[in-house]
């Protein structure tokens, strides 16, 4: 067990209070994540405010900034950072609604035109061995949409109207996998100054996402796509 000290960015939106890292020390053991972290102090502090569900990694809601960071609370245990002070603070770029919470409308604004299905229909398991009331386990896509590459861009930092990682990495799997749909639309779409050709390509957004999707290389995939011509003849691939 080890004593650790957490300073955590408390803020309301419109109250009089201006913000304020308040500090905790905390004992921890190896296994202990942020989020346990968070979910102990709030027993003694019901004010504090953070997103999470289902503690595993899988549902993309409790991003935030640890050591200036974007990391799954969840999936980041405090041992691991191999420090004595953690800084938690919310994601970069995108409303505050309260504490550590952001309002994702913003990333879902620019992320639903793209239409992007749940499931790839390239990645199916067949060799995997269900149990027979399954039948057979799906695929479904990498993003879960946590929206930690937008606040890692830097772009999206400077130009609010910049379609973002999460959206043009949707975009380019719509353009690999289009399981129905118009993929010269979807080009069109990105082949804009505010789309793929806005990266700076610096891949900060690549580095932080926690499920391997590879925005920044999938941009750079719009790129290729976008010069060759390849798919706006016909979608065919
Ligand atoms: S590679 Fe492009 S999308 Fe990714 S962080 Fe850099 S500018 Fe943003
Ligand atoms: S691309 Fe990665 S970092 Fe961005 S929203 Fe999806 S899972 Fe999160
Ligand atoms: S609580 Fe679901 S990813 Fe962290």
């Amino acid at each position: 067990m080890a004593e650790v000290t957490f300073k955590i960015y408390r803020y309301k939106p419109g109250a009089i209070d201006p913000p304020r890292y308040d500090t905790y020390r905390v004992s921890i053991e190896p296994h202990t994540t942020v989020l346990d972290v968070l979910e102990h102090l709030r027993l003694d502090d019901p004010t504090l405010t953070y997103r999470h569900s289902c503690h595993h990694g899988s549902c993309g809601t409790c991003g935030m900034l640890v050591n200036g960071k974007e990391v799954l609370a969840c999936v980041t245990r405090v041992a691991d950072l191999k420090t004595d002070t953690v800084v938690i603070e919310p994601l970069r770029h995108q409303p505050l609604i309260s504490d550590l919470v952001v309002d994702m409308t913003p990333f879902f604004e620019k992320y639903e035109p793209v239409g992007m299905p749940y499931i790839r229909e390239s990645e199916y398991l067949p060799h995997s061995q269900p149990p027979e009331e399954v039948g057979a386990y799906t695929r479904f896509e990498n993003c879960l949409e946590c929206g930690l590459c937008l606040s890692a861009c830097p772009v999206v930092g400077s130009d609010p109207d910049y379609l973002g990682p999460a959206a043009l990495a949707a975009a380019a799997r719509v353009v690999q996998e289009p399981r129905g749909q118009d993929v010269p639309t979807v080009l069109a779409m990105v082949d804009t100054e505010e789309g793929c050709w806005r990266c700076h390509a610096a891949m900060e957004c690549s580095e932080v996402c926690p499920n391997d999707v590879d925005p920044g290389g999938l941009i750079m995939f719009l790129r290729r796509e976008l010069l060759t011509g390849t798919s706006r003849s016909g979608g065919k691939r």
